[in-house]
């Protein structure tokens, strides 16, 4: 399939302008993924560490086509926790302490690859990368008012990240079925385990951001920011949720055979012209 040929694109992103609250109908939807941008610095180096392991445990069978796929996703991840690590800055620098939960968060990281082994690491990483193509449709289709803004910094971050993550969507499921043989039902351990651990995250970090904003007046009106941040939560999670169960939750998933998303192309095309891309060696 064209749009799955993964292209490293050389993003480096001037937040010199961004804004914290850069959904301009609603801050609090900002925060909720604000505080996945604190999580990204901490997950994607798992997901690299775990794909470099994976790369010694393949089969001699594995085609140069995965292996090739695997060292682009690898890049890729790169790009994305460094771009997250330069916009978190931009969260620092306006009062919001992440320090803690980050170094919390890397301490469960390093826990799972010390002691819970490949396999459980692998079916972590795959659950995440479920929520690839959850997020990028949630952004994509359900989230027009940050299309037409899609050249915004901090807008930006988010629309080429998700676009990435549609584009190296198949990676870590085919690796996961090579190794271990398609087994399902800890496929849908990992994906349950990777969603609870990583939601607690972005609930605690993301209401920490909203009261914050309350206690220093930056946000003004309780109950309405308290609405509209549940609001963000139950349109995030009625979008993803019959997504995960009725799509990923399925024996039979593939996230291969999920159809190009026409927007997300256009981000991909826009950061390749803008950006450049790295040939492989
Ligand atoms: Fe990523
Ligand atoms: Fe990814």
């Amino acid at each position: 399939m064209a749009d799955m040929d993964l292209k490293l694109r050389k993003v480096d992103i001037d937040f010199s302008d961004a804004k914290v609250h850069w959904n301009p109908d609603c801050p609090e939807f900002s925060h909720v993924f604000n505080a996945f941008s604190v999580g990204a610095p901490c997950i994607e180096p798992f997901l690299i560490k775990v794909m470099r392991q994976v790369n010694e445990q393949l089969p001699e069978s594995a085609s140069p086509r995965l292996r090739r796929d695997i060292e682009l996703f690898n890049s890729q991840e790169g790009r994305h926790y460094r771009m997250h690590m330069k916009f978190n800055t931009v969260l620092h620098d306006a009062g919001y302490d992440t320090r803690e939960s980050e170094a919390a968060l890397k301490g469960d990281y390093k826990r799972f690859l010390d002691e819970k082994g490949l396999k459980f690491c692998l079916a972590y990483a795959e659950g995440f990368e479920t929520l690839g193509p959850v997020l990028s449709g949630f952004f994509f289709d359900r989230s027009p008012a940050l299309m037409e803004r899609w050249d915004d910094a901090s807008i930006f971050l988010w629309l080429w990240h998700v676009a990435e993550e549609y584009e190296h969507r198949h990676v870590v499921n085919s690796v996961y079925k090579l190794l271990y043989d398609d087994d399902y039902w800890y496929r849908l351990y990992g994906l349950a385990y990777c969603l609870g651990h990583l939601f607690h995250f972005v609930l605690r970090e993301s209401n920490r951001m909203v009261k914050q904003d309350l206690a220093t007046g930056r946000v003004k009106g309780r109950v309405r920011t308290r609405l509209r941040f549940g609001r963000s939560l139950a349109g995030l999670f009625a979008y993803a949720q019959p997504r995960i169960v009725f799509v990923a939750g399925r024996p039979s998933y593939d996230p291969a055979k999920l159809p190009p998303l026409t927007q997300a192309m256009f981000i991909l095309d826009e950061t390749s012209k803008r950006y450049g891309i790295l040939e492989p060696t």
